[in-house]
C-alpha cells in the first residue's frame, strides 16, 4: 500500500498491451473539503477510545435496528419517502422466484432453460451470503463455478483502451456451470467439493484444522469441458452498503494501489479496470470476488441472464447462457412477450433491481467502546490488516442519489486486487485480475454473519468455517498479517476476533 496524492500513473497489462489509466486527485470537491476528507479518513491512532462516527458504517444510512435474521434487509436510513417505495419495488424483484415458460404467470416465466437458481434472494440469502452446501445437503443453492477457456487468437472480445472485457467461455458449457434446467432439458452437471484436513499450528501450540477444497464436475451433460477449462468457485456476496462502495471517487481507491510495491511493505494492490456494457467506456471494477464489474447495474444483469435466465435489455440473452454447441437448449421456449417489451425482464425490473442494491443500508456497529473491541482494533492496525481492509472513504459529492452523498463510510477494504498465495489461487484470470489474485472484502456486517446466514462460512468459496479459519488462510501478500495473527496470544486473538464480531 502507498499514500500518494498527486498524480498517479497506473501501468494496465491487457492482452499484451500496456495502458496508462491517468487518475489524479478527486475533483468533487473544494480544497478545504479535500483537507477535511483526509483528516476525517486518516488512519486511527489512539486506541484509548472510539473514534467519532465510528458506530455508523453507512454514515447518514446506517441502520438502526435491533440485530436479527433481516439486519442486512433495511433500506438506507436517509433515504425519501419516494425512494423507499422504489426500494420495496426493487426488493419484490430481488424476492421473486421465476418460472419456466410457458407459464400462466407470464409476467414471472422465462426461467433458464439453464440456471443456478430462481431468484436473487436464493443465493443473496437474506440480503447476506451464500455458502457452500451444508453437511448432507445434496443441491448446491447459492454457490456456482465460473468457467473459461485462454482466448484464442485474434481475441474478440471487446476492448477499449487495452482494457479488455469478459471471458472466453467454455465452447460448450459457457461461463458458469448451471446444475439446473428447466423441465425437458439436461442441467449441465454438478460441482462437485471435496475436502481434505490441513492442520496449522498456532503460535501458542493451539491446533486449527483448516479444511482444503477440491474441486470437479460429475455428471456432465453435454460432453467433456475443454481440455484447457479453468474453473472458480464463488459464493453469492452479502448485499450491503453497495451503492456507496459505488460512489467512492476512484481516486480515492487508486490512492491505495501501488501496483510495484514502490514503498515496499510487500503489499501492492492493483486495480481491475474494465469495461461498463452500457457505455462502453472503461471503468474501476470493485464488484464481485476479483472486482470484475465495474456498476452494481451490469453486475445485476448478467446475475439476471448467467445465474437465473432471464434477458434484461442491457444483457438480452433470452437463453442465458446456453452456447450454440447446446442447441437442445437453443430450442427451448423463452418468456420474451411483445406486449411486455423485448427482455424477458423488459424495464423497469432491471432499474428497480439495482436501485434496491444500491439502497440496501449497512447495521450500526456495536460494542465501539467496549475494551476487548478497542484493544482488538489496535491489533489490527498492528497487524497490517488495514493496508488491505481500509477502514473509511468518503463518498463523492456528485453522487446522483443524495442518500450516496458525502457520506463517511466504513467498508474495511481497498477494493484492490491482491496475490493472495497458492492456497486462495483458482488460476483462473478475470480481467486483469490474476488466478492468485482476489479482490479484498468488505468487512463491514461480517459480524452478523451468524445472525443473518445461520452460517459462518467465508472467503470467495465459503471454505472457512469461521473467521480464525479465514484470516489463516490469507497467503502472498498477507502472508506477514496472516504470520503476526498466528503468533498472538489466545487473549490477543480473541480480542481481534471481539473486533471484528463488532464489524
Ligand atoms: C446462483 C447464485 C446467484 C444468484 C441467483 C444471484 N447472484 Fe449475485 N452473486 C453471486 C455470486 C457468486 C457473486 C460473486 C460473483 C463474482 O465474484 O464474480 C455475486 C455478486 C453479486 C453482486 C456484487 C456484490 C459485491 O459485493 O461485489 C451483486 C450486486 C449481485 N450479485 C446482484 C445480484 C442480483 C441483482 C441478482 C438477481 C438478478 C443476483 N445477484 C442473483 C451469486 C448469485
Ligand atoms: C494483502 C491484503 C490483505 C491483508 C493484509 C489482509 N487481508 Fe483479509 N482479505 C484479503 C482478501 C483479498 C480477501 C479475500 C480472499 C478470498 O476470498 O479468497 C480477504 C478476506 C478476509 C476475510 C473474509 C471476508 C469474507 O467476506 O469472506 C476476513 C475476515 C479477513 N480477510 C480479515 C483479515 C484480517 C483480520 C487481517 C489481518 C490479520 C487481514 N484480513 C489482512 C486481503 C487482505
Amino acid at each position: 500500500m502507498q499514500i500518494r496524492f498527486a498524480l498517479a500513473l497506473i501501468a494496465v497489462l491487457a492482452g499484451g498491451m500496456v495502458v496508462a489509466q491517468e487518475v489524479g486527485t478527486r475533483t468533487d470537491l473544494s480544497a478545504e473539503d479535500l483537507a477535511r476528507v483526509r483528516a476525517v479518513t486518516a488512519p486511527a491512532t489512539d486506541f484509548a477510545k472510539a473514534e467519532q462516527f465510528e458506530t455508523n458504517p453507512a454514515g447518514k444510512g446506517t441502520t438502526r435496528f435491533s440485530v436479527n435474521q433481516d439486519s442486512f434487509s433495511h433500506f438506507l436510513d436517509n433515504l425519501s419517502f419516494e425512494q423507499e417505495e422504489q426500494f420495496k419495488l426493487g426488493n419484490a424483484l430481488f424476492r421473486k422466484i421465476w418460472v419456466s415458460s410457458p407459464s400462466s404467470t407470464q409476467a414471472s416465466d422465462g426461467l433458464g432453460p439453464l440456471f443456478n437458481a430462481r431468484g436473487c434472494q436464493s443465493c443473496h440469502i437474506k440480503d447476506g451470503r451464500g455458502h457452500p452446501p451444508f453437511e448432507g445437503q445434496a443441491e448446491n443453492v447459492s454457490m456456482f463455478l465460473r468457467l473459461s477457456v485462454p482466448p484464442s487468437e485474434p481475441d474478440t472480445r471487446l476492448a477499449m483502451d487495452g482494457v479488455i472485457a469478459g471471458e472466453v467461455g467454455d465452447p460448450v458449457y459457457g461461463t458458469q456451470l448451471q446444475d439446473f434446467a428447466v423441465p425437458g432439458l439436461k442441467a449441465e452437471g454438478r460441482m462437485v467439493i471435496d475436502y481434505t484436513d490441513l492442520p496449522v499450528t498456532l503460535g501458542d501450540g493451539t491446533v486449527v484444522t483448516l479444511r482444503e477444497p477440491h474441486y470437479s464436475v460429475a455428471d456432465l451433460a453435454y460432453g467433456p469441458l475443454a481440455d484447457d477449462v479453468m474453473m472458480s468457485p464463488r459464493i453469492a456476496n452479502p448485499m450491503i452498503g453497495l451503492g456507496l462502495v459505488e460512489q467512492i471517487p476512484d481516486e480515492d481507491i487508486m490512492v491505495h494501489a501501488d501496483p510495484d510495491d514502490k514503498d515496499g511493505d510487500g503489499i501492492s494492490g492493483r486495480p481491475n479496470w474494465t469495461i461498463v456494457p452500457e457505455t462502453k467506456a472503461v471503468a474501476l471494477g470493485r464488484f464481485g470476488w476479483k472486482a470484475g464489474m465495474a456498476t452494481i447495474r451490469s453486475q445485476s444483469a448478467a446475475a439476471f441472464a448467467g445465474d437465473i435466465g432471464i434477458s434484461t435489455p442491457l444483457v438480452n440473452l433470452p437463453h442465458g447462457d446456453c452456447t450454440e454447441n447446446q442447441p437442445e437448449c437453443l430450442k427451448m421456449p423463452t418468456g420474451e412477450q411483445a406486449r411486455l417489451g423485448l427482455s424477458e425482464a423488459p424495464d423497469p425490473v432491471l432499474d428497480l433491481v439495482t436501485f434496491y442494491a444500491q439502497t440496501l443500508g449497512v447495521p450500526e456497529r456495536r460494542d465501539v467502546e467496549d475494551q476487548a473491541v478497542l484493544a482488538g482494533k489496535a491489533a489490527f492496525y498492528a497487524a497490517g490488516c488495514a493496508s488491505c481492509h481500509v477502514p473509511k472513504f468518503v463518498t463523492s459529492r456528485n453522487a446522483e442519489n443524495h442518500a450516496h452523498r458525502f457520506q463517511l463510510i466504513w467498508p474495511y477494504s481497498d477494493f484492490l486486487l491482491h496475490d493472495m498465495g497458492e492456497g486462495l489461487a483458482d488460476h483462473r484470470s478475470e480481467g486483469q485480475a490474476s488466478g492468485v489474485e482476489w479482490r479484498t472484502p468488505p468487512l463491514w456486517g461480517i459480524g452478523l454473519t451468524e445472525e443473518v446466514s445461520g452460517h459462518s462460512f467465508f472467503l470467495h468459496d465459503g471454505r472457512a468455517r469461521n473467521l480464525t479459519e479465514a484470516i489463516l488462510w490469507h497467503g502472498g501478500e498477507a502472508q506477514k498479517a496472516r504470520d503476526v495473527f498466528a503468533a498472538m496470544s489466545e487473549d490477543e486473538r480473541a480480542n481481534l476476533l471481539d473486533f471484528l464480531g463488532s464489524l
